[in-house]
């Protein structure tokens, strides 16, 4: 690809996310990271009259002291990093714009949102947001259901344009949380579904019992006896507990991208914002409003299922019912 191109796209993510001339952006780096696109993310707001800096911190997970001032200033944080310092939920309520970026050319180009995504999105939400239950079914053997309305969700379109938005660019999807305690059912990973962040797919398929809103057992070969280690290895109730549901609405994204990619080099945008896909999650909720801390975390994009809010099909067999939600 030409640096003309990505330099194209980075203006295209910086006009969508609202940059105004004399704006104060920080490109956030890190010390040991990629720092992938800060070059051209620190050409392209100098040209579009930005009042840009680069911070470089050494651990982006818990930002210094003396990083915290230049953040707090901004307008517009560009997150080349994708810091999990708590300090950004802080920044997003007091109106800071975060664009985490950390993908890599190739996938960023070829997902690069538009601004059709965050109408799509929003469609979605306002639908999660009306209903009581979310029931979710699949040829697998998925088929379990939860109670909404107690917790908020959030949703993801690619660019930070509304004060207090946090967004990564190029994923798009929509994730709720359940009411506390309410899940009940039975979960199947199948074959080819995927976990991360170990970045694998599944080679068996993983069953997963819900009871009152935790996973109360594992059964399935090799990768079952996997995933049950790794959560049992915090010995914390809370590792088991269910974190954020919804479904995928990206462009272009790729079911089969872990393939292609050193897992390095990926975050998982493709996999965890794919097109129709139903993502179940474990550990927190604290995004969601709840007060539940979990030390583990982890997203679980399944393909071909059918999701259900209030009775009402939002996605059947891996595709989104409404045209309001798929791309043009
Ligand atoms: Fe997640």
């Amino acid at each position: 690809m030409s640096s003309q191109s990505l330099q194209s796209a980075w203006h295209h993510l910086m006009l969508l996310s609202k940059v105004s001339p004399e704006e104060k952006v920080v490109v956030l780096g890190s010390l040991s990271g990629r720092n992938r696109y800060k070059d051209v993310a620190l050409r392209v707001l100098d040209d579009m009259g930005a009042a840009v800096s680069y911070v470089e911190v050494g651990n982006p997970h818990r930002v210094s002291a003396s990083g915290l001032p230049a953040l707090r200033a901004a307008g517009l944080i560009v997150d080349l990093t994708h810091s999990h310092d708590p300090v950004f939920r802080q920044l997003g309520r007091d109106g800071v714009r975060t664009l985490t970026a950390v993908e890599p050319p190739e996938i960023l180009l070829r997902m690069l949102p538009q601004a059709s995504d965050k109408t799509r999105v929003q469609h979605a939400q306002s639908c999660i947001r009306a209903a009581k239950t979310m029931r979710v079914t699949s040829p697998a053997g998925t088929d379990f259901e939860v109670a909404l309305g107690e917790l908020n969700g959030n949703c993801q379109y690619g660019f930070a344009d509304d004060p207090g938005h946090w967004d990564q660019c190029p994923g798009a999807f929509v994730v709720t949380y359940s009411n506390d305690g309410s899940a009940q059912g039975t979960v199947v990973i199948d074959a080819g579904d995927m976990i991360f962040p170990q970045k694998e797919y599944v080679h068996a398929p993983i069953t997963l019992h819900l009871e009152n809103g935790y996973i109360t057992a594992i059964e399935g070969g090799m990768d079952a006896k996997l995933l049950k280690a790794t959560l049992d290895a915090y010995r914390n109730p809370e590792v088991f507990a269910v974190s954020h549901l919804g479904w995928g609405l990206s462009r272009n994204s790729r079911w089969d991208a872990l393939k292609y990619f050193d897992k390095a080099e990926i975050e998982g945008q493709d996999g965890r914002g794919h097109l129709g896909n139903f993502l179940f999650s474990t550990g927190p909720n604290l995004s969601g409003g709840g007060t539940r801390r979990a030390p583990m975390h982890l997203d679980i994009p399944l393909a071909g299922c059918s999701v259900y809010l209030d009775g009402k099909p939002m996605v059947l067999d891996g595709d989104v019912v409404s045209p309001e939600q798929r791309p043009s």
